[in-house]
């Protein structure tokens, strides 16, 4: 078998769900409903939906029948020992608080911890990530390296923080800083990885500075794969003792195991700091629940230990990080511009870019997201000024780039779906000329881009 290069999926279906097909004025008709926001769109409407990652993988049979397994007791459950000890495992962090999702364990730390002023360095803020930051009047910076900002540079470890700029943050604004934070893979820079090496940095400068390290672990398999293929020396290991050396690095982590956790909701917040987790579980027990099921029911436990376990087995890392640059190959083969190289569990097409008529204030990936949807039902998100370019003064400018991501949700969809897929992109593409911006009518504070409402600028 090792001498054939199909690499194929890892599984066979045992349970299948119908996807519907629309009209094209079916899909007008829904997307002037939903306010041209694909957020709003009932997801039955939806052909192939690539909106995300987040909870939309497919269980296996045995994460299936763990959920058989679990031990709803409201306190001291079974499952919530397995789930610990998986966790434990994993990362070596001495405490374990689940938590819903991976918003709530940002939610949890950072209001525990933050007082108004603050810093907090990352990579890449994700959107909620950053939003639970600014909500506590604190400035979430992120320190991607340069190579990181340029859709169209390669670079194989895109994902790195500078550590030079991050070294500036700590000498200058060091006593506002309570914690450094890097997300693995770094999903707003494009799900792009962060080397081994580049970790070890941000230790020592956390050591130096005395300051705690927290990964923001969402992808962290998918990124320990990537160091296995691309980092010097890591070739003969497996991902889980490279997840398990990043982990080792840091001093806590927050993790949605809706992405890596191979689970449809649940996360956890871990770490080793006594005092931090003692406000935190306080906290988790006020809005959460109790500590050993942090607003997850047990099954949601039993489901995330096993998914731990099966998402680090190389077979479903190497089918996972290929067929997302399968995608990503043929939309490059094509002339569409994307952000390279592929990511973890996305491709993200380069709206700026390929839409140059639309100026960033007209929200060119919005643009773009609506004409993949229109043209051939699929959902894509934007990643650009409409989820970035708002301010907590209520001003607003261009995001830092403007893209639309692609996310393939795990163990979901075959190769002929992917094919469709890159079909529509090439599709829209080639009619770029006639996409025009959108403005928005509505909009709220904080994370705007999941509600807002807008209207195509007319030409
Ligand atoms: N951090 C990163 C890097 C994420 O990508 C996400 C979620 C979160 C934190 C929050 O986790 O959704 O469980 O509360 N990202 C999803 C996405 C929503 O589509 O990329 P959550």
């Amino acid at each position: 078998m090792e001498h054939f290069k199909t690499i194929i999926e890892p599984f066979r279906v045992k349970s299948v769900e119908a996807i519907k097909f629309t009209r094209r004025e079916e899909r007008e008709q829904a997307l002037r409903e939903a306010g041209y926001n694909v957020f709003r769109l009932h997801a039955e409407d939806v052909l192939v939906d690539l909106l995300t990652d987040s909870g939309t993988g497919a269980m296996s049979a045995a994460q299936w029948g763990a959920l058989m397994q679990g031990d709803e007791s409201y306190a001291g459950s079974r499952s919530y020992y397995r789930f610990r000890d998986v966790v434990k495992e994993l990362t070596g962090f001495k405490h374990v608080i689940p938590t819903h999702q991976g918003r709530a364990a940002e939610r949890i730390l950072f209001h525990s911890i933050l007082e108004p002023g603050m810093v907090v360095p990352n990579n890449n803020h994700f959107d909620t990530t950053r939003a639970n930051v600014e909500v506590e009047r604190c400035e979430a910076r992120d320190l991607v390296i340069p190579e990181g900002r340029v859709p169209a540079l390669e670079h194989p470890f895109k994902g790195n923080i500078d550590l030079t700029a991050l070294e500036e943050t700590l000498q200058k604004d060091g006593e506002r800083v309570p914690l450094v934070m890097v997300t693995v893979t770094n999903n707003t820079g494009g799900g792009q990885p962060v080397s081994l090496e580049n970790l070890r940095g941000v230790r020592r400068l956390c050591d130096r500075y005395n300051k705690p390290f927290f990964l923001d672990a969402c992808r962290f398999a998918e990124n320990a794969y990537f160091i296995k293929r691309r980092e010097a020396g890591q070739g003969h290991r497996t991902p889980k003792q490279i997840a398990q050396e990043m982990f080792s690095l840091a001093d806590g982590c927050t993790m949605s195991a809706k992405k890596d956790g191979l689970a449809n909701i649940g996360g956890f917040l871990a770490m080793n700091d006594d005092g931090w987790t003692e406000s935190c579980r306080n906290l988790l027990i006020l809005t959460e629940g109790f500590p050993t099921y942090g607003g997850l029911a047990g099954y949601d436990l039993e489901a995330i230990a096993r998914g731990l376990e099966e998402v680090v087995e190389e077979p479903y890392l190497r089918y996972r990080i290929r067929s997302i640059e399968y995608l990503a190959e043929k939309l490059v083969a094509a002339g569409v511009p994307i952000l390279r190289p592929a990511g973890g569990h996305a491709v993200y097409l380069d709206a700026r870019a390929l839409l140059p008529q639309v100026p960033p204030l007209q929200y060119p990936g919005i643009a773009v997201v609506n004409a993949l949807y229109l043209e051939g039902g699929v959902r894509g998100v934007e990643i650009g000024t409409v989820m970035f370019g708002a301010h907590p003064d209520g001003t607003e400018s261009a995001g830092p780039m403007d893209l639309v991501r692609l996310a393939i949700p795990r163990r979901v969809y075959t190769q002929s779906h992917v094919d469709f897929v890159a079909e529509v992109v090439i599709h829209v593409a080639e009619r770029r000329q006639e996409l025009r911006g959108y403005r928005i009518v509505e909009a709220p504070k904080f994370l705007r881009h999941f509600t807002a409402r807008f209207q195509p600028v007319s030409a």
